[in-house]
């Protein structure tokens, strides 16, 4: 899967896209992610990409024409399923999002400056506007990182068991049942006994339970999505 972003601000994605798993799975060749600085796409002297707003209000917009030229660009070399704008407006990002996101062969996230964006680059040039939650960044490069972090763990082979991303929290609508390691007994925190019993089926078991009573108790609403 191809991912390109778009941002003023590149230096705020190099760092956590070339990371742990997220830089493994580019490193091997499971993501092609390419970062975009859209100064690249000012034809002005000094580069800048955003002018003072029509209608006299404070802050500086992102202009449309940079953005088209870098959006056009891309759209010259491959077709593109989605450009997607992040926006506190949009649907809000969540697993299911994630997954439907992760079988797309092409993808463009043009990070905005949420208010401070020439709105006929909302208008006109995206295919939809995702939010990561109800709450107003700063930027939408940290959008733009969540959302490749979560799409980019479920491309096949990016993490070592396949099964782990499907048993994940959220996957079913449920929270996942806890997990220890050894030692066994630390201080007298006890790993659960059914977890040592070697008996496959009871810990099956005792997982749907604790997945589902850890569901019930913090987060009731997924059960009745
Ligand atoms: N830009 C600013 N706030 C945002 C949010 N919550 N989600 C996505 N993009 C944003």
């Amino acid at each position: 899967m191809r991912i390109d972003i778009i941002t003023v601000l590149p230096e705020m994605l190099e760092a956590p896209m070339s990371t742990s798993i997220i830089g493994r799975t580019r490193a091997k060749g499971l993501l092609d992610l390419h970062i975009h600085n859209l100064r690249d796409y000012s034809t002005d002297k000094w580069k800048r990409v955003d002018d003072y707003p029509f209608g006299g209000e404070a802050g500086m917009v992102l202009q449309i024409e940079p953005i088209e030229r870098a959006i056009n660009a891309l759209k010259a070399q491959r077709h593109y399923d989605e450009v997607i704008f992040t926006s506190p407006d949009g649907k809000t990002f969540d697993q299911p999002m994630a997954n439907e996101m992760s079988l797309l062969e092409n993808i463009i996230i043009l990070c905005g400056h949420y208010k401070g964006i020439d709105y006929r680059v909302r208008e006109h040039l995206i295919t939809r506007e995702i939010s990561i939650g109800d709450y107003v960044l700063t930027g939408g490069e940290l959008a733009a990182a969540v959302m490749t972090d979560a799409i980019a763990r479920l491309l096949p082979g990016a993490i070592g068991d396949a099964e782990s991303a499907l048993s994940d929290t959220f996957q079913d609508n449920l929270l996942a049942p806890p997990i220890y390691t050894r030692p066994a007994d630390y201080k007298g925190w006890r790993v659960p006994d059914v977890l040592l019993s070697g008996h496959a089926a009871k810990i099956e078991q005792w997982k749907m339970e604790q997945a589902l009573e850890r569901t019930e108790r913090l987060r009731p609403d997924l059960l009745h999505k």
